[in-house]
């Protein structure tokens, strides 16, 4: 079975290719820019016995980043996955795309977004000419499934940060694109309603961010499909501006 019959199955309808209209214009605008460094420290949970890296995060490169995250037991999610999906792609891309964290297929695989929501995410990047590892990293606000596929506890995700913001650190990407609620929250350290944030420019430590739907939501809400397909248009849009600028 293709993608395209998978899809279609779903009632999803093909691939999806941007249209030459492009949706009414979102009003761009720079959000308040995000808070100060220190309010994104995490609190350390103990998490029956925590081994702390060697060295911080944020002193790490790729290679000591990917083992001290297969490694981690720094929140309690490393007790119950599989394997810790620290994050795939390119690591120079211009595009950083972050999701929730692994779901049952992720922490099989070690690969993040290879399920069901994998495949629409697939398709939105295909539908702005974007493929996954070419000029494109995808990242998870944790790196360790949550049991059941529940939704990261904050002091999880505040416990994984260090490791997103190394990732951002070592890519220095030119847009992020905030996955969904739980992403949204980690990365802009505020609540987050994605019927308000999208469509909107949000900034990242001087770095361009937008907010959009989970994949996994949007397969759940057909509606919300064109949204998202506005989002996917003003990503371009800002991907476009970025480089011009
Ligand atoms: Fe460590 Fe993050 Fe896994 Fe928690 S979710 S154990 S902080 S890698
Ligand atoms: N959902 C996510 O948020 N991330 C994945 O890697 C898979 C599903």
């Amino acid at each position: 079975m293709t993608r395209n019959d998978i899809l279609r199955e779903m009632g999803l309808g093909p691939v999806w290719r941007l249209r030459t209209a492009t949706p009414a214009t979102p009003v761009a605008e720079v959000a308040a820019a995000s808070t100060a460094a220190a309010e994104h420290l995490p609190q350390n949970v103990p998490a029956g016995e925590p081994v702390a890296p060697a060295i911080a995060p944020a002193a790490m490169d790729w290679d000591e980043l990917a083992a001290a995250v297969a490694a981690c037991r720094q929140c309690r999610l490393g007790e119950t996955r599989k394997q810790a999906v620290l994050g795939v792609g390119d690591r120079h891309a211009d595009w950083l795309f972050v999701g929730e964290g692994p779901g049952a297929e992720e922490d099989e695989r070690g690969e993040p977004f290879v399920g069901q929501a994998g495949k629409l995410l697939d398709s939105m990047l295909a539908a702005i000419g974007l493929k996954r590892g070419n000029d494109v990293y995808i990242a998870n606000a944790v790196k360790c499934r949550p049991p059941g596929n529940r939704t990261p506890e904050p002091e999880e995700a505040a416990a994984c940060w260090p490791y997103l913001e190394r990732q951002i650190e070592l890519i220095r990407p030119k847009l992020i694109v905030a996955l969904g609620r739980p992403a949204a929250q980690t990365l802009l350290q505020t609540e987050v309603k994605i019927a308000a944030a999208r469509g909107r420019l949000h900034d990242y430590r001087g770095i361009p961010l937008i907010v959009t739907y989970h994949p996994a939501y949007l397969l759940r809400t057909l509606p919300d499909k064109a949204l998202a397909w506005e989002d996917l248009c003003f990503m371009k849009r800002t991907m476009q501006a970025s480089r011009a600028g």
